[in-house]
């Protein structure tokens, strides 16, 4: 019987997790260093500790029924220890070992009968001549782990700009990807149960600015083929991985075919729509997995655009939400960050659609977005933030 669910991490994807697992009726622990982080705001309880003590990860089994996570970037070992103790952990140390590797993660999804683009591992002056003929310029480097956010990339199109990167890494694994003239970017947010039920949402089309991303259309601007297809190699990917609970496949749209991009163990940013888009939400698909729950069927039942809110370093106090709130068609979600230096993920606002996603819908989600501004308040208790 599951009462209590850990969650290491503790932000904004850990908080809408929780807010979902409170309206159930469960009791959420989540860990993370920084106090009354955002999924910490909304849950029972805060254990303030990094995500590599052991001791404080290890409290946090003996203290839940279940535990899961919300970023990949954690010490593998902390969630081994937590499985050998014999606590319960979703997705397992597995799943987390192969995604949090992006060299292991396309191997994977290679072996699994996923397409990939090329790839190669590079640590050396020669890995990157050998890769280079082999798999051609332009080319993304990437750190093998730990980037996030476009973080730990260089974009490169000749092998002195791949020499130059190699010695940026000072040293890091770095993955050797062809750069992939892509249409469009697609996502794909799956669950899995552990009796090995499987749901997947329509795929939603993706904007990223600088490596973020920024906009997210749902239903993505596909044929129904392409459609089908990615979630085909989702659901796949998800009995391959044999994961429990939310996770979300990237793809790269590119001459009408789909390479994969990215796994993301966990629920994930540009599913923040089914929150409000759908009858059962990437979080509560969370829960429903990993507490051993069904699943609910992943229905669409508006169209929608989502709108992330960055953090601009111009101050920490959201303005022109009156004005953005006289549109009842937006629903607006800010997750409660102190500080909103620039480029920050401090919230997204939903766009529900009546008809489909058009060019002038997505225009009007910008001019939306372009209300909103940080300002310094003198005035620090009219935060919006807290
Ligand atoms: N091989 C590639 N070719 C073209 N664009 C890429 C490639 N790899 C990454 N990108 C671009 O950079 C973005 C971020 O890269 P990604 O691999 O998803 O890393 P992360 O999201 O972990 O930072 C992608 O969404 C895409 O826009
Ligand atoms: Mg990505």
């Amino acid at each position: 019987m599951i009462r209590t669910i850990g969650v290491i991490g503790g932000g904004q994807l850990g908080r809408m997790f929780a807010l979902d697992a409170k309206r159930m009726g469960y009791d959420v622990i989540a860990l993370d260093p920084q106090p009354r982080s955002p999924c910490g705001q909304v849950a029972d309880e805060q254990i303030v500790a990094q995500y590599d003590d052991f001791d404080a990860i290890e409290r946090l089994g003996a203290h839940t029924d279940v535990v899961t996570y919300e970023f990949e970037n954690i010490a593998i070992e902390s969630i081994r220890r937590l499985e050998e103790r014999g606590y319960s952990v979703s997705p397992s140390s597995l799943v987390l070992q192969i995604t949090q590797d992006r060299i292991a993660e396309k191997t994977f999804a290679r072996d699994s009968g996923a397409p990939v683009a090329d790839f190669a591992e590079v640590s050396s002056v020669g890995d990157v001549r050998a890769a280079g003929e082999r798999i051609g310029y332009p080319a993304v480097l990437k750190t093998v782990s730990g980037g996030y956010d476009g973080k730990g990339q260089w974009r490169v199109s000749d092998e002195r700009g791949a020499l130059a990167a190699l010695e940026e890494a000072g040293g890091a694994r770095l993955i050797f990807e062809r750069f992939v003239p892509f249409e469009r970017e697609i996502s794909v947010i799956c669950a899995r149960s552990a009796k090995g039920e499987i749901v997947s949402y329509p795929p939603a089309e993706n904007e990223h600015d600088a490596g973020i991303l920024s906009l997210s259309l749902v239903p993505a601007r596909v044929s129904p083929e392409i459609a089908g297809n990615a979630r085909e190699i989702t659901e796949r990917l998800a009995a391959a991985l044999e994961i429990v609970g939310s996770f979300c496949v990237e793809f790269f749209v590119t001459g009408g075919n789909l390479l994969v991009n990215e796994i993301a163990p966990r629920p994930h940013n540009s599913g923040h729509y089914t929150i409000d888009a759908t009858r059962c939400s990437q979080y509560e698909q969370h829960v429903r997995a990993i507490c051993g729950l069904p699943l609910s069927p992943p229905e669409l039942m508006r169209n929608a655009i989502m709108v992330n809110i960055l953090g601009t370093g111009t101050g920490n106090t959201l303005e022109g939400i009156d004005q953005l709130l006289k549109d009842p068609s937006i629903v607006l979600h800010v997750y409660g960050k102190r500080h909103a230096p620039n480029r920050r993920k401090m919230g997204h606002f939903t766009m529900l659609l009546d008809g489909p996603v058009t060019d002038r819908e997505i225009a009007r989600a910008r001019e939306a977005r372009a209300l909103l501004r940080w300002t310094d308040s003198a005035d620090e208790t009219a935060q919006v933030t807290v």
